[in-house]
């Protein structure tokens, strides 16, 4: 900690404590990139309200500055196996591959090459959690340290497990998994394919939905329980427990919001804290803030492709330049690649953009974005219409949603071309339904009682102060998948039904025969 950096915070945290009588230690399992970046703001309001935060962060990683002395975080390195050029390497091939290679893929060779990926990525997680097992001195040290809870991410392999280990609670801060099926199957979440879309799928399509819900099932197995019996300690935790996924999260922080999600049924220990890393904007530094008012009445347009892609080849980065020439406006682009030969001089290239920023000036008219979610959220917040070019991940269906909102274009990055761009842009530009549309979702998305970032803490203090929140835990945990949809209840009254009806016709037939007969004698008498 750098100490005098901090001290006023310090003062702060205290006085907090003071107030709450409550000061808790806060143990963090942490998925790299923006996943990082969207925790970030949670944990330093959790040490600005004074509570102490421990990252478990491995030697080789993406985004997670360890050596930050400034952090307001500790760190505990595990020093796994794999190197940082391992990491980047498997990280350019995994972009170049959705960048480049995608659209030239027959469909299953793409689906062997995701498959494929996601081993080595999913490898290098196990072995992150290995090392975090093996290491008995740091597990002691941590045990001694008696944290109150732990944050983790259902797609960064083990939190559940070091949680177990440690014996504490945890909680989950999520997003997106496709057909539903982490929040389903690990958190028990209902999600009624017919009018929730499962994710990636498009917004209406009801076959699609039920076909993505029933092919992701497996996927299941590699992000719930089972990922545990992959670490080390494989004398399997999953066996101790009734169901495979009951070794549940206490609170799942949902990053979404009902300005981006459609209407869905929720479990009390499911809170949607979309956009809790969103601000006002912060005064621009002073060069880029010149070239924003030599816009004038145009205003900007502000562009930028997340944190991971930098790089684009060379024939997609002049498409992209020629493409945004062609508008009136002035673009503040974020790319870190070879200078494109067509960009026009209304078009600068900046390493860094601080995002929120610009979105949130009064000069900016729309957003290109590859459809991260913290993007969205921070256009959704400052009422910004989008045109959306979604790579891989959950950026489809980012998109598609604000597509469906009216707050967005969408376009395809493998197909692009200077006239899609141009178009789009056009579109989002002059027609202002887009705008009205953003602005009218950003109403909605300040319009709440709490904001999402103070509803995050209070859920993980909540947590902290109770030791758990099983109170909130549907009992859909302890249940069998034919307990769960009543089918054993069903089967018994269907029986039921089906002995009274056949005792009834026997009666009745029975009863015709005596009569029947009684006729026929008097009949005959
Ligand atoms: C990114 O840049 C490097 C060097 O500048 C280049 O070798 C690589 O091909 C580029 N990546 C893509 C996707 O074009
Ligand atoms: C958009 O509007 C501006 C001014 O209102 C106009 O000059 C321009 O031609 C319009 N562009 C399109 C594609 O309609
Ligand atoms: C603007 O966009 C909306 C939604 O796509 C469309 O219905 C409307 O016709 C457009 N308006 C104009 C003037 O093009």
């Amino acid at each position: 900690w750098a100490l005098a950096g901090w001290f006023p915070w310090l003062l702060w945290a205290y006085a907090c404590c003071w107030s709450t009588g409550f000061c808790g230690k806060v143990v963090v399992w942490p998925t790299d990139a923006s996943h990082w970046i969207n925790v970030k703001v949670l944990l330093e309001k959790l040490v600005l309200r004074g509570h102490e935060v421990t990252v478990l962060v491995a030697s080789s990683n993406l985004l997670i500055d360890y050596q930050d002395t400034s952090s307001p975080f500790a760190f505990e390195v595990l020093q796994v196996p794999f190197t940082q050029e391992t990491l980047d390497d498997a990280m350019d091939e995994f972009l170049n591959f959705w960048m480049n290679e995608v659209p030239n893929l027959s469909p299953w060779k793409f689906m062997w090459r995701m498959k494929k990926d996601q081993e080595i990525f999913t490898d290098m997680l196990k072995q992150t959690c290995n090392t975090f097992v093996m290491n008995t001195q740091l597990i002691a040290k941590l045990k001694q340290a008696n944290f109150d809870v732990l944050i983790a991410d259902p797609l960064a392999v083990g939190g559940e497990l070091v949680a177990e280990i440690l014996e504490i609670p945890f909680v989950y801060s999520f997003r997106f998994s496709d057909g539903n099926v982490v929040e389903r199957l690990c958190g028990g979440l209902p999600a009624p394919p017919s009018y929730v879309p499962a994710s990636t799928s498009g917004m209406t399509d009801r076959i699609i939905s039920v076909f993505r819900q029933i092919t992701s099932e497996q996927q299941a197995h590699l992000f719930c329980c089972p990922s545990i019996s992959s670490c080390v300690l494989q004398e399997n935790l999953c066996a101790l427990q009734t169901s495979p996924f009951s070794l549940d999260s206490e609170i799942w922080l949902i990053r979404t919001y009902w300005d981006f999600e459609f209407p869905r049924p929720f479990l009390p220990n499911f809170e949607f804290v979309g956009g809790l890393h969103c601000q006002p904007a912060k005064p621009l530094p002073k060069e880029m803030e010149e070239f924003v008012q030599s816009s004038g009445k145009h205003g900007i347009v502000v562009f930028s492709l997340g944190s991971m892609v930098y790089n684009l080849s060379d024939e997609k980065s002049n498409i992209i330049a020629r493409a945004l020439s062609q508008i009136p406006q002035k673009v503040l682009w974020r790319y870190k690649g070879k200078k494109p030969e067509t960009l026009g001089s209304n078009t600068r290239i900046y390493d860094w953009i601080p995002q929120n920023d610009l979105l949130g000036h009064p000069l900016t008219k729309a957003f290109i974005t590859h459809g991260g979610t913290n993007g969205i959220y921070e256009a959704i917040y400052h009422g910004i219409p989008m045109v959306g070019i979604p790579m891989f991940a959950d950026q489809h269906d980012n998109i598609a949603h604000m597509r469906a909102k009216g707050a967005a274009v969408a376009l395809d990055f493998s197909t692009l071309t200077t006239q899609d761009l141009a178009d789009a842009l056009k579109t989002v530009l002059n027609n202002s339904t887009y705008k009205e549309n953003a602005l009218r979702l950003s109403k909605i998305h300040h319009d709440q009682p709490v904001t999402p970032l103070d509803r995050a803490v209070f859920w993980v203090e909540f947590v902290m102060r109770h030791k758990g929140a099983k109170h909130l835990r549907p009992a859909a945990h302890h249940l069998t998948w034919y307990q769960y949809h009543s089918l054993d209840v069903l089967a018994f009254l269907f029986t039921c039904t089906a002995i009274a009806v056949f005792i009834l016709v026997k009666c009745c037939v029975f009863c015709c025969r005596k009569c029947g007969k009684g006729i026929a004698k008097r009949k005959k008498e």
